[in-house]
């Protein structure tokens, strides 16, 4: 269903009471050559980064995905400066201690509020970035079951936030980091600043199980971390991370 709010944020956006998935709906537009923004109340088959569900009661989450055209040269920089954008959309709200866990969560005191996901979707008129968001709005601890020792929800940490306004925020963040080079470096500042990970010892898992330990001592100018290791610095550009202290 195309949706009166397209005019109101200056983008084409298609809203569904319900839907497997926004990121799937988003692909499929991305690949018939759209450039959209697709939102849901409840998705039936959600799902995270390492094809994890996703999962949040109807109404409860911010769930939604962007398309992007063309793809850019970087989309896993993208992913995290989107975490930012989240971050920045929350601040304007009033909730001003969010941090960023790379490579693009976003916390509140040390749990999970909301993830990025990002998917490449590539064409001969020069793709797109397919960027999906999940942010748990209202949910309530129960509701989060197994998931809250490490998950929270914007309303358990006391902000009672319309999930509206805050798709409009994220929205007007989420146009800055694509509209200009100098946004994208000050986003990516904002993330070192607001991290949750540097300076912590880590362990990245990497899609394949192999795992590496270190200090993650920086985040380079093309996202990808950097771990002081036993054996010598290593630069990560993809994976899974725990922090150990
Ligand atoms: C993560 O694992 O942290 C990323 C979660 C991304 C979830 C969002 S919800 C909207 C969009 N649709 C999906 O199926 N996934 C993303």
């Amino acid at each position: 269903m195309r949706s009166a709010l397209s005019t109101e944020m200056g983008r084409a956006i298609e809203h569904h009471v319900r839907i497997a998935s926004t990121q799937e709906r988003a692909r499929s537009l991305a690949d018939a050559g759209h450039e959209m923004l697709v939102v849901a109340d409840e998705q039936t088959a959600g799902h995270g980064r390492h094809g994890r569900p996703w999962l949040a009661p109807a109404g409860t989450a911010l769930l939604a995905s962007w398309v992007f055209r063309p793809l850019p040269a970087d989309p896993s920089l993208f992913a995290l400066l989107a975490g930012v954008a989240v971050a920045r959309a929350l601040g304007r709200l009033g909730v001003s201690d969010a941090r960023v866990k790379w490579p693009n969560d976003v916390q509140l005191v040390g749990k999970k509020v909301a993830g990025v996901l990002a998917d490449a979707v590539t064409s001969a008129d020069g793709g797109a970035l397919v960027l999906g968001i999940g942010i748990n709005v209202h949910q309530a601890a129960a509701q989060l079951g197994d998931l809250a020792a490490t998950a929270t929800s914007l309303a358990i940490e006391g902000h009672a936030l319309d999930r509206l306004a805050l798709l409009a925020r994220v929205d007007a963040e989420l146009r800055r980091i694509t509209g200009d080079v100098d946004a994208r470096r000050a986003f990516l500042d904002e993330w070192r600043t607001r991290s949750a990970t540097l300076g912590h010892e880590v362990e990245v898992r990497s899609s394949d199980g192999a795992a590496v330990r270190g200090l993650a001592r920086a985040v380079a100018d093309d996202g990808a971390l950097v771990l002081s290791t036993a054996s010598g610095e290593r630069r990560i550009l993809a994976g899974e991370v725990a922090h150990l202290r």
